[in-house]
C-alpha cells in the first residue's frame, strides 16, 4: 500500500509525527509532501527535526498568500506529485488550506481520501478552518474522528460510512513525549517558575485581522500581566498585526517569545497556571497537561472540554478574559477518556491495512 501524506502547517507536523511512525510499523509506504505553507524554521523545520519526522519527499514551496492562492497553488503542485506517485490513498490532516487542497486533488483524480481529525464542527461557519473541515469531510472515504462528538457531528450531516472513532493523535504524541520532557530545566531557561505564569497564544485571523478584537485581547493580556506573568510565544501573523496597528505598547509587559519547538511549549504548558489561547491544539493539550484554558473563540471544535467545565469560552471579551484568568477553577475530577487511549495512530494504521487498498 502506498499513501501520499500532505502536511504544511505547524499542527500537521505534530500529527504526522505519530501517524507516519505507525504507518512505517504497519509496512505502509508513505510519500511525505510538505506544501511549505509554514516556511519559517521555527514554524516547520524545528518540528520535523525535533519530532523525528521523515524528511519530506517533496516540498511544494507554497508559502504565504491569500486563501485562494495557497489552496490553488497547493492543488496544482500536488497534482503533479500524485500523477508521478500514483498512490492508493491520500492522507490529509486537520483543517488547514493544505487539508482541503489535498482532498480536492485526490477526489478529482478518484483517489480515496483519508482525513485525520474528521468531524470537528464549530462556529463561526465562515472561518477558513471550518470551511476546510466541512468540504474535506464531505469528500473523504475514511474519516478518522478524534472524539465521539465528532462521530455524532458527521452522523447529523448524514455521514456514517468510513467513519471511525480512533481517538486523538495529538494525545498519542503528548503521552509519548511527556516522559522525556525536562520541565524544570526548560522553565529555568525561560526564567519561569511553576504556576507563576499564564501561557498565551494568539493567531486566528478573526482575532488578529480584526482591529477591535485584537485590541480587546491585548488589553486583557496587558491587564492580566499586572498580577501574573503572561508568556506569549508569538505567531508571525500576530507579530505583524501588532506592528501594523501600532499596539506594541500593549505587549510591553508581556514576555513575548518566538514560536517554540514542541518540547518547549509542552514544558511551558505543564508548568503554567492557566492557558489563554485561540489555538485548537493548545486548548486540548492544556487538558492533557492538567491545566485549564480560556478559549478566545466564540465556539470550539473541542466543545466537550467546555461542557465539562474544564475550559471556558471567553471570545474576545476583555472583561471576561481578565475575570476568568483569576476566577476560573477546573472541576476537581477531570473528565476522563475523551480522546481515546493514546493509540489513535496505531488504530489508523490498522484500519488502513484492513481497508485492503
Ligand atoms: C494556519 C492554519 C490554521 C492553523 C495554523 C497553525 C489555514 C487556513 N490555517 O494558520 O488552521 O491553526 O496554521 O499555525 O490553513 N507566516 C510567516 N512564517 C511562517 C508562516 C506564516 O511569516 O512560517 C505569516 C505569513 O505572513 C502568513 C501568516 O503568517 O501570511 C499566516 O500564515 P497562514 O499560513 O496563512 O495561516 P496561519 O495563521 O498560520
Amino acid at each position: 500500500m502506498n499513501i501520499v501524506s500532505l502536511i504544511g502547517a505547524r499542527p500537521q507536523f505534530i500529527k504526522e509525527a505519530i501517524v507516519g511512525s505507525e504507518l512505517r510499523k504497519a509496512g505502509i509506504d508513505e510519500v511525505l509532501v510538505n506544501t511549505g505553507q509554514h516556511y519559517d524554521a521555527n514554524m516547520s523545520d524545528v518540528f520535523i527535526e525535533g519530532l523525528s519526522i521523515k524528511t519530506p519527499d517533496y516540498n511544494l514551496g507554497v508559502g504565504s498568500g491569500s486563501h485562494a492562492y495557497q489552496t490553488a497553488t497547493t492543488m496544482l503542485k500536488l497534482e503533479e506529485v500524485v500523477l508521478i506517485e500514483k498512490p492508493d490513498m491520500i492522507m490529509v490532516y486537520g483543517d488547514t488550506n493544505a487539508t482541503v487542497a489535498g482532498a480536492l486533488v485526490a477526489s478529482k483524480l478518484k483517489i480515496p481520501v483519508a482525513h485525520v481529525e474528521a468531524g470537528l464542527r464549530q462556529h463561526p461557519k465562515d472561518m477558513p478552518e471550518e470551511i476546510n473541515r466541512v468540504v474535506t469531510d464531505r469528500i473523504s472515504s475514511l474519516l478518522f474522528c478524534p472524539t465521539e462528538k465528532a462521530v455524532d457531528n458527521l452522523e447529523k450531516e448524514g455521514m456514517t460510512k468510513g467513519v471511525h472513532f480512533v481517538g486523538d493523535v495529538m494525545y498519542d504524541l503528548f503521552v509519548k513525549m511527556r516522559e522525556s520532557l525536562d520541565i524544570s530545566t526548560t522553565l529555568s531557561n525561560y526564567s519561569l517558575v511553576r504556576e507563576k505564569y499564564i501561557l498565551a497564544t494568539l493567531h486566528r485571523d478573526f482575532n488578529t485581522d480584526d482591529r477591535s478584537r485584537l485590541k480587546n485581547i491585548l488589553e486583557a493580556m496587558n491587564e492580566v500581566s499586572k498580577k501574573i506573568k503572561v508568556v506569549l510565544p508569538i505567531h508571525p501573523r500576530t507579530r505583524k498585526a501588532i506592528s501594523v496597528n501600532g499596539y506594541e505598547d500593549l505587549i510591553k509587559d508581556i514576555i513575548v517569545l518566538d514560536p517554540l519547538p514542541y518540547s518547549d511549549i509542552m514544558s511551558l504548558l505543564i508548568g503554567s497556571k492557566k492557558v489563554i489561547t485561540d489555538s485548537g491544539g493548545l486548548q486540548k493539550e492544556a487538558y492533557f497537561a492538567g491545566v485549564p484554558a480560556l478559549v478566545m473563540m466564540p465556539d470550539t471544535g473541542w466543545i466537550e472540554l467546555v461542557e465539562a467545565g474544564w475550559n471556558v469560552l471567553v471570545d474576545a471579551n476583555k472583561e471576561l478574559i481578565v475575570d476568568k484568568a483569576f476566577n476560573h477553577e477546573p472541576p476537581v475530577n477531570a473528565p476522563e477518556n475523551l480522546y481515546g487511549g493514546g493509540r489513535a495512530g496505531e488504530k489508523i494504521a490498522d484500519i488502513l491495512v484492513g481497508s485492503g487498498m
